[in-house]
C-alpha cells in the first residue's frame, strides 16, 4: 500500500490509473479506524481496481467549541489496518495540503435541501464543511464510486444531493451501520465514553429499535413515539439533542401513508456527543 501526503503525487498516481482505464473507489474518513470504516474497505475492493482511503481531519466542517485539537489521530495504527484490509492507496493530506490558502473566504458548498435541520440545526456549517471538502477530494481521486456509511444518514443524504445538483460523474454507494455486540453503533468518538457511560450507551438504539418496532405495526403517531423516547432517555441521564422520525428519501416529515423511514437520534451522554438511526421500509 502506498501512502499519500501530497495532492500533487496523488493527481499523478490517478492520471496512470485513469490511462491504464483502471476504475477506483473512494473512502473518505477522519482516521481512528474502526470496523465500520474497514468495512466500507471491504466492500470498495470489490467495486473497483484501486481503492484510496483518505484520512483528513476537516478542520471546515468542526464548528467553534467541537473536539478538532481533541479528535483521535492515530494515523500508524491506521495505515496498517488499511494494508491488512487491502486498500492500496491512503491519501493523508495536512492541513496546509488541502487548504493552502487557508480557511477563511475559501470556496463553500452547501446543500441547503438537506441542511439547517436535525444535525444541521445544532452544528451549523458542518456540512457545508463536509460538502467542501468531499467535493475537493471527489476533484482530486476522480473515482468512479465513492463510498459512505449510513450511520451518518444525513451526511449520505447531502452528499447524494450534492452529486445530483452539481452533476458529479461519481456513483455514491451507502453500508449498513456496524455495531457493537450490545448495539452501539462503532464510532471514533465512543473513546470518549467513560466506563459506565460505556455501558449505558447502547440505551440509544434500544429506543430506535423499540420506535422501530412500532412503526412496524402501524403506529402512524410519530410525535408521541419521539416525545416517549426523548423522555426514556432524559429518564436514562441522557440529553437528547433531537429524536425524529423522518421520510427516508430526503428527511422530510412524514405521513401516516409513508412506508419507508429513517428514525435519527442525537444524544449527549456526559460530554460526548452520539449519533445513530435505524433506518425501515
Ligand atoms: P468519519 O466519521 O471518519 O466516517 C468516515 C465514513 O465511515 C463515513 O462514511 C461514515 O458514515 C462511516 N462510518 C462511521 N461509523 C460507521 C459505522 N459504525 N458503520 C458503518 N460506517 C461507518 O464521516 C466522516 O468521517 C467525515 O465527515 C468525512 C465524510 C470523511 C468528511 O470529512
Amino acid at each position: 500500500m502506498q501512502i499519500i501526503h501530497h495532492t500533487l503525487d496523488l493527481r499523478t498516481q490517478v492520471k496512470k490509473w485513469h490511462m491504464a482505464g483502471e476504475t477506483v473507489c473512494l473512502v473518505p474518513t477522519m482516521g481512528n479506524l474502526h470496523e465500520g470504516h474497514l468495512s466500507l474497505v471491504d466492500r470498495a475492493k470489490q467495486l473497483a481496481d484501486h481503492v484510496v482511503a483518505t484520512i483528513f481531519v476537516n478542520p471546515m466542517q468542526f464548528i467553534q467549541g467541537e473536539d478538532f485539537d481533541t479528535y483521535p489521530r492515530t494515523l500508524e495504527q491506521d495505515s496498517m489496518a488499511l494494508f491488512e484490509r487491502g486498500a492500496s492507496t491512503l491519501f493523508a493530506p495536512g492541513v496546509e495540503e488541502v487548504y493552502p490558502a487557508g480557511l477563511e473566504h475559501h470556496t463553500e458548498i452547501s446543500v441547503p435541501s438537506m441542511d439547517g435541520f436535525l444535525c444541521g440545526a445544532s452544528r451549523p456549517g458542518h456540512f457545508n464543511g463536509v460538502a467542501t471538502v468531499v467535493s475537493k477530494l471527489f476533484n482530486l481521486v476522480q473515482p468512479d464510486t465513492a463510498i459512505f456509511g449510513q450511520k451518518d444518514y444525513q451526511q449520505l443524504l447531502v452528499i447524494k444531493r450534492m452529486v445530483d445538483d452539481l452533476c458529479i460523474p461519481i456513483d455514491i454507494v451507502s453500508l449498513a451501520t456496524v455495531r457493537e455486540d450490545d448495539g452501539l453503533a462503532l464510532s471514533s468518538r465512543n473513546g470518549y465514553l467513560s466506563e459506565s457511560d460505556r455501558i449505558k450507551a447502547p440505551v440509544i438504539y434500544q429506543q430506535l429499535q423499540s420506535i422501530a418496532e412500532q412503526l412496524k405495526k402501524g403506529n402512524r403517531n410519530f410525535a408521541d413515539l419521539e416525545s416517549v423516547g426523548k423522555k426514556n432517555l432524559k429518564e436514562q441521564n441522557f440529553d437528547p439533542e433531537y429524536l425524529s422520525i423522518r421520510r427516508q428519501a430526503d428527511l422530510t416529515l412524514p405521513e401516516a401513508s409513508d412506508t419507508d423511514f429513517v428514525v435519527l437520534l442525537a444524544a449527549r451522554l456526559g460530554t460526548t456527543r452520539l449519533i445513530d438511526n435505524i433506518i425501515l421500509s
